[in-house]
């Protein structure tokens, strides 16, 4: 008896292997493919560091001083990534993070250096938000009781969009998830003259345990959690709603994070968003691939290239990764 099912008989024979078959044939067929422009790099610097200083949460990344990060940004841009997205990380913090929108905070101090240094040839983001700069480790200031105050910090990050703007900022990335802050800041930027410069909203950001490491790597004073602002993870509908309100204050691009827990979120969001729709791959996702590839679980370029294609595959335009320079080396190599 023939091992061929008589149904593929009768229909002519049905062979989705006959496109897997040879490297170069698959090449031909894939439909999502990596480019390095795509590719945002995340980069810490912190304030009075003599050295860079390796993250143990994060093996490969490291707190810059403002010469390593120069020279880090000045890689990123000969690797052709699209972007790089500050973080600072303040000497001093206050009830009210006043270095946030101090122009001599080290964040404003950083994004000047780079736009001095790397000028118009990569594109420079700013993390919008207070948490790095408060006493208390909260994306906003506090009101009386100690809640959250949404309408006061939207003040404080209007601020703060200022300072980034006049220090040189190309992007400004507003992740604290106050009701209001995108209208807030495009008022607050356009009112200073700075209608150019470009918000991306993190508009779904969901209270996640995987931004762990990160904590380290901003030195978070932060005790408690973030659930009164940030997106409960077990709601996706509700991230349609934040995105719909960011677009309609008028967000240039929008982001969901963290990333691979989320592609469910990033692809509906992707079917309806009529701008750039971005993804976040968080640190505790950079961390839990470092860490498996380290202990000989899984094999690390591929896992990365994995990563990153299921992202674009889901929806993404592009995609913050800590892995942005050497996975926009790899792409160029592998072409
Ligand atoms: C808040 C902010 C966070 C991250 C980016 N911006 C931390 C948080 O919301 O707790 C996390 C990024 C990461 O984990 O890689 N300023």
């Amino acid at each position: 008896m023939s091992s061929v099912p008589a149904y593929q008989l009768a229909h002519g024979t049905v062979r989705p292997r006959r496109l897997r078959r040879t490297p170069a044939v698959r090449r031909m067929v894939r439909e999502t493919r990596l480019h390095p422009a795509e590719l945002v790099l995340p980069l810490f610097v912190k304030e009075g560091l003599r050295e860079p200083a390796p993250l143990t949460s994060m093996p490969g990344v490291v707190q810059h001083t403002l010469d390593s990060l120069a020279e880090a940004a000045r890689e990123a841009a000969e690797a052709g990534v699209g972007g790089l997205m500050l973080f600072g990380i303040p000497e001093v913090r206050d009830e009210t993070g006043s270095q946030a929108d101090d122009p001599d905070g080290i964040l404003n101090r950083a994004i000047a250096r780079l736009r001095e240094e790397v000028g118009e040839d990569t594109v420079i983001m700013a993390d919008l938000c207070l948490d790095e700069f408060t006493s208390h480790g909260h994306c906003g200031v506090l009101d009386a009781t100690g809640a959250v105050d949404n309408d006061a910090t939207l003040d404080r990050y209007a601020a703060m969009a200022v300072a980034q703007a006049e220090a040189g900022v190309d992007v400004v990335g507003p992740s604290g998830m106050m009701d209001g802050q995108i209208a807030a800041i495009r008022h607050a930027l356009d009112s200073a003259g700075h209608t150019d410069v470009i918000v991306l909203a993190y508009s779904a950001k969901y209270s996640s345990a995987f931004y762990g490491p990160f904590r380290e790597a901003v030195d978070s004073q932060l005790s408690g959690d973030r659930r009164t602002y940030q997106q409960d993870p077990g709601n996706g509908r509700e991230a349609l709603r934040e995105l719909e309100l960011d677009l309609a204050e008028g967000a240039d691009i929008v982001m969901i994070k963290p990333g691979m827990p989320y592609l469910d979120v990033l692809a509906e969001a992707a079917a309806v968003s009529s701008v750039p729709v971005w993804a976040y791959q968080i640190s505790g996702e950079y961390a839990m691939i470092e860490f498996a590839a380290a202990a000989g679980a899984i094999d690390r370029k591929p896992a990365i290239l994995e990563s990153l294609t299921a992202f674009k595959r889901a929806g993404a335009d592009s995609v913050l990764t800590y892995w942005a320079v050497e996975a926009a080396n790899w792409i160029r190599e592998d072409r």
